[in-house]
Parts: C-alpha cells; structure tokens; sequence
C-alpha cells in the first residue's frame, strides 16, 4: 500500500464548524415547535443542506411545500453564515495546520472533499486554501455521502487511484463513502461513530504522516 494524496473533509475536520452547522440546524427545528438532539445531529454530518433540512422534518412529523423547503435551508444557511462571519485560524482543529504543512512539505497532493456549498470560502477566510490541489465542495457533486461522488472526484482531480488516497473525515457516512470508493479511511473524532474506518483519532494533535502510515500499515496486517 502506497500513500500519494490525501483527502481532507472540512466540517469538524479542518475546522470548527460542525457546532455552528447544529446550532443553525436547532434554531430551524425549533422554528415549529421541534428539536435536533446531539445524537440526530450526527446522522446529518457530511450529509447536503436539503438532504438534512428533510431529515429534520421528517423527525419532527412536518410536511413543507418545495418552495417553503427552499425558504427554510435558505434561511438556516443565513444564520449559519452570521455564526461563522468572524471565524479565523484560531477556529482550525488542533494540530491539523501542522499535518497541512507537513504534507504539502512532503509534496503529496491535497484535495478537499466536503458537502458543504461554503467550504471554498471557509478554507480561504481560515487561510489554508492555498494548501490545496484542488478543492471539491458541495457544488460539484450530485450525490451526497455516502456516496462516494465527492471523493472520486478529487482523487480524478489529483490523478490518483482511491487505493492509494487517505480520506480523513469525522462523519459515518464520510467513512461510508470513502469505503465504498476504495479509499483509505482514517477517523477523527469519536470512535463510536466512526467504527469503520481502518484506523480513528480523537484529533490531529502531535500526528506525523510517517505515525499515520505505520498505523495503517499495523491496522492492515491485523485485518484478515
Ligand atoms: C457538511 C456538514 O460538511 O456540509 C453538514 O457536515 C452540512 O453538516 C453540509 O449540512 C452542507 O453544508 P452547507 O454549508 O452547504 O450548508
Ligand atoms: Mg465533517
């Protein structure tokens, strides 16, 4: 097994934002007499603004028209955007920066793949975008993860096979989506959520690429 690219996720990733995206998504719910709890806010990470703005409505019985559906994810992405109009580097998760740099230092391509339509943005006001090759965003895929869309575009991009690509995400279905496309995929965050992935880390912290392959190396040995 080769490592030539890696694919980074951007919410809860590289940066903070998973919290704002929760408290834009309660405020919604909220909105007719609902709620989002912790542990449904995780089934709609990594997933679209429309996909999770249905998986709310569903959970809390409502019934909207297309136009009113437009109206309320246009709505959550306002407050979502107020939440995160005075974000800065100090928003980027611990360690993640070093990781960055060590990998562009390495010369081993770097691709974004996340589902969020503000994610070219974000990575450009926290002042990493130039760290990447290329950056596909929720604009250019069809399909949300679990597929795999996201991700095999950027390896095309990079021109590297899926095999040979680490996807770093924090998302079960971000780890689904990097299983099905052949990818390698490394968690970060809590275990329970991310069982799946060939190797998981609470954060970035004091991680090298060179731990990260002997990790893998080690996972992969153990796997029957
Ligand atoms: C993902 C987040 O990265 O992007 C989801 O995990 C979010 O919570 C999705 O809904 C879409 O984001 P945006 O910024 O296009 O509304
Ligand atoms: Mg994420």
């Amino acid at each position: 097994m080769k490592v030539e690219a890696c694919i980074f996720d951007l919410d809860g990733v590289i940066v903070d934002t998973a919290r704002f995206h929760y408290v834009a998504w309660k405020r919604i719910a909220q909105l007719f007499g609902g709620d989002l709890s912790l542990e449904q806010n995780e089934k709609l990470k990594g997933v679209s603004r429309m996909g999770s703005l249905e998986y709310i409505l569903k959970a809390n019985n409502i019934q909207k028209s297309h136009e009113e559906k437009s109206e309320l994810a246009k709505l959550k992405n306002e407050w979502y955007l107020e939440l995160i109009s005075s974000i800065d580097q100090s928003e980027l998760l611990p360690g993640v920066i070093n990781l960055l740099t060590e990998l562009k230092s390495l010369k081993i391509p770097l691709a974004l793949g996340s589902a969020s339509r503000n994610a070219i943005k974000i990575l450009h006001k926290i002042g990493v975008d130039h760290l990447f090759h290329t950056m596909i965003d929720g604009n250019l895929v069809e399909k949300s993860k679990p597929d795999p869309e996201v991700f095999l575009k950027g390896a095309k991009s990079l021109g590297i096979k899926p095999a040979n690509c680490i996807v770093f995400e924090d998302s079960s279905k971000g780890i689904e989506a990097a299983i099905s496309g052949g990818f390698i995929p490394v968690g970060i965050g809590e275990d329970s959520n991310l069982k799946n992935a060939t190797i998981i880390y609470s954060g970035f912290q004091n991680l090298t690429f060179d731990t990260i392959l002997t990790d893998i190396a080690k996972a992969k040995s153990r796997t029957p």
